[in-house]
C-alpha cells in the first residue's frame, strides 16, 4: 500500500504535515540568518562527584544542513556527549544553546517540551517488542498525545496518517501490523528512524545506529538516515564507530579522545594525522 506524499508546500518542500508548535520554518529562518541551531560551549560532564571527568570542555556548533559524525575510541565520551544534549546526562558545566536558548538549566516541564523537539535513534533500536510496528512508530508522538490518550491508542487521525506515510518512506508499509520482534535488525532500525521522525524533531541525535547491523545493511541505514535528515531538514549528530561510514555520509566530523575534542571540521578535510590524534595510535 503506497501512501501518496503531500504536494509541495510553499517554502516547505515536499514534506509531511506539520504537527508541532514549532516548525521546520524555524530551521529555515535560522539557516537564512546564518545562525547555528545548536551551540555547545565548554561542556563538561562527570557521572559522579568524585568520579573522572568524562567531557573536558567540548565546544562546537551545528548548523541547519549539518550531518555530524562523532567519532573516537570506545569510552571517549561520544554517547555522553549526545546524551547531554537532551539532558539524559546532566552536564556539570558549560552551555548548550538550542535555537539560541540555554537548555542546561531548563525546568522539568520545559525539558519535556525540549525533548519533543529532539529525536533519538539508538544502537539497540529501543523498540517495544510485543507492540506492532505501527504502535512503535506512533509512540514517537507520546510527547504530544499524553499518556492517557496513548494508553487507549487515541491517536489523532493525522498522526496515523503521518505514521503510515513515514512507514512507507522507510520501506515498511507492508509490515505495519507485525510485531516489532518479527522484524530483522535493519527493519527494526527503520522503525526507529520512522519513530524519531514521527515527533517532528528539529534535531536528530543518533547513537551508533549501525553497530548491531552487518556492513551492507549499515550502509543502507546510514543512507536512509541521511536522506530523511535532508528531506525533513533536520540537522543530525551521529555517533559512529566506523570512520569509513562517517566519511561517506557525514559532511562534518567531531573527533573525541578521552573527553577532549581533537578534530572539528568538514569531514573531507580530516586526514591521517587527525585520525592518529583521535585514536591515539598510528592509522595504517
Ligand atoms: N552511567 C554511567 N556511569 C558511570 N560512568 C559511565 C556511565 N556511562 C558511561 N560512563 C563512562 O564514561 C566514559 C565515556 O562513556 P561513553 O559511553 O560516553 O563513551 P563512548 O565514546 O560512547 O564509547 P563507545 O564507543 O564504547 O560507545 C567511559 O569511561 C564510561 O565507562
Ligand atoms: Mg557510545
Amino acid at each position: 500500500m503506497a501512501m501518496p506524499l503531500l504536494p509541495d508546500r510553499p517554502g516547505g518542500g515536499n514534506v509531511l504535515p506539520r504537527l508541532a508548535g514549532t516548525s521546520r520554518s524555524d530551521i529555515v529562518a535560522w539557516k537564512d540568518a546564518g545562525m547555528a541551531i545548536l551551540e555547545v560551549r565548554n561542556l563538561r560532564a562527570r557521572y559522579t562527584v568524585s568520579g573522572p571527568e568524562i567531557l573536558k570542555g567540548i565546544s562546537f556548533n551545528v548548523e541547519a544542513d549539518d550531518f555530524f559524525a562523532i567519532i573516537g575510541p570506545s569510552g571517549a565520551g561520544k554517547s555522553t556527549l549526545i546524551r547531554c544534549i537532551n539532558r539524559l546526562v546532566e552536564p556539570t558545566a558549560g552551555e548548550i544553546l538550542f535555537f539560541d536558548r540555554e537548555i542546561t538549566k531548563l525546568p522539568r516541564r520545559e525539558l519535556r517540551l525540549l525533548r519533543r523537539d529532539i529525536g533519538m535513534i539508538f544502537q539497540e533500536f529501543n523498540l517495544i517488542d510485543r507492540m506492532s510496528v505501527m504502535d512503535n512508530v506512533l509512540s514517537g508522538r507520546l510527547g504530544y498525545t499524553g499518556t492517557l490518550r496513548s494508553l487507549f491508542r487515541l491517536f489523532p487521525r493525522e498522526d496515523i496518517q503521518r505514521a503510515l506515510e513515514l512507514l512507507d518512506r522507510v520501506g515498511l508499509i507492508d509490515h505495519v501490523d507485525k510485531r516489532a520482534d518479527a522484524l530483522s535488525g535493519g527493519q527494526r532500525q527503520r522503525v526507529g528512524i520512522a519513530r524519531a521522525l514521527m515527533q517532528d524533531p528539529k534535531l536528530l541525535l543518533v547513537d551508533e545506529p549501525t553497530s548491531a547491523l552487518d556492513p551492507k545493511i549499515s550502509r543502507e541505514v546510514m543512507a536512509l538516515i541521511k536522506q530523511m535528515a535532508n528531506e525533513f531538514k533536520v540537522p543530525c549528530l551521529c555517533n559512529i564507530h566506523d570512520v569509513q561510514l562517517a566519511m561517506e555520509f557525514c559532511n562534518k566530523t567531531i573527533g573525541l579522545q578521552d573527553g577532549i575534542k581533537m578534530f572539528d571540521g568538514p569531514t573531507e578535510t580530516m586526514n591521517k594525522g587527525n585520525l592518529e590524534k583521535i585514536y591515539a595510535m598510528e592509522v595504517l
